[in-house]
């Protein structure tokens, strides 16, 4: 059956290489996930694509059952670069539309080669570009719905500010806004205010991640590790994993906007990620984890690496 729009569970690809890439997301379309997130920036669309490519050939899956996003990065904001990394994109992956084409970050570097991700100056600062604004590069996005080179297009990591002043010219609107969602950075006003101009939102670190910067970056999957998520693992005979995803599933997913995208490389944990379904919460358990919320945002990449602090 077509997709028509993405699964609620997803299935995240960052920080993985190109081989484990490959048999990850093998794995995870066994595993009966259709719904990926990839990146150009993550280095191993390549893996991703002969990973799809093997389901299909293996016909597990057909290409039209899946749902496919990847992103638009950085250097490539300049309206004329757009098609061309889509294009990569499309070929590192072997596939010849994606479901949907994403601006990974609202921050436009100067594009130098297509290997250099972080353009720096000699003292080390990040080089932005200028001359365009990102409603230019939306336009430019526009452009490859109308070729149909991708279904449709969205944002990641976007303040609402951005995105109302988006909005206000868009001709095609944002389908999808990706963001980060866990129990420690709940995020509920995006979350709604995203919902509310018909987005779906694409939780990305549902499980809290596992970062090696940021204010949590030398505790190994913290959420993972929290008490209240162990005890109410335990009481369910459950993984902490498969907790917090069903915690996400049961506070946001009732209207249908909104996806986790959990990322493993290890078949047990993704299959073990997919069984969510056959357990509930109850209202106090709800809460417990509800009161993990620390508003603490482990992937401000801007603050850390580029100088800007683009949530503030
Ligand atoms: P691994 O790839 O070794 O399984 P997030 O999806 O929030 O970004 O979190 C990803 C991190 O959580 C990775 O370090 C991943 O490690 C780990 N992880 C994913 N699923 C599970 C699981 N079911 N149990 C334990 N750790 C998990």
């Amino acid at each position: 059956m077509e997709c028509t729009k993405p699964n609620f569970l997803g299935f995240g690809t960052w920080q993985c290489s190109n081989e484990e890439a490959r048999a990850s997301v093998y794995s995870a379309i066994k595993a009966g996930y259709r719904h990926f997130d990839c990146a150009y920036e993550y280095l191993n669309e390549k893996g991703i694509g002969e990973g799809i490519q093997q389901a299909i050939n293996d016909h597990i899956v057909t290409r039209k059952e899946l749902w496919v996003t990847t992103k638009l990065w950085n250097t490539f904001h300049k309206p004329d670069l757009v098609e061309y990394q889509c294009k990569q994109s499309l070929s590192n992956l072997k596939l010849d539309y994606l479901d949907a084409f994403i601006i990974h970050w609202p921050l436009s570097f100067i594009h130098q080669n297509d290997q250099e991700l972080y353009p720096r100056d000699e003292k080390h600062q990040i080089i932005y570009d200028s001359g365009y604004s990102l409603f230019d590069t939306w336009c430019a996005m526009e452009k490859l719905v109308e070729k149909k080179l991708v279904r449709y297009i969205g944002l990641s990591n976007f303040t609402v500010l951005a995105i109302q002043d988006l909005l206000s010219k868009a001709k095609i609107k944002p389908f999808v806004h990706e963001i980060e969602v866990h129990p420690y950075l709940q995020n509920e006003k995006v979350i709604n205010y995203s919902k509310s101009h018909g987005m779906i939102v694409l939780a990305y670190s549902p499980l809290g991640g596992n970062y090696s910067y940021g204010p949590l970056k030398d505790k190994k999957t913290p959420c993972l590790n929290e008490k209240i998520v162990l005890e109410i693992a335990k009481k369910h005979s459950k993984a902490p994993a498969q907790v917090i995803l069903r915690w996400h599933f049961q506070k946001y997913a009732g209207d249908d906007l909104y996806c986790v995208l959990p990322k493993s490389s290890v078949e047990e944990r993704i299959v073990q990620n997919s069984k969510i379904f056959d357990f509930n919460l109850d209202e106090n358990e709800m809460n417990e984890i509800n009161k993990l919320d620390r508003n603490l945002r482990l992937n401000d990449a801007g603050a850390v690496w580029w100088g800007v602090p683009t949530f503030d």
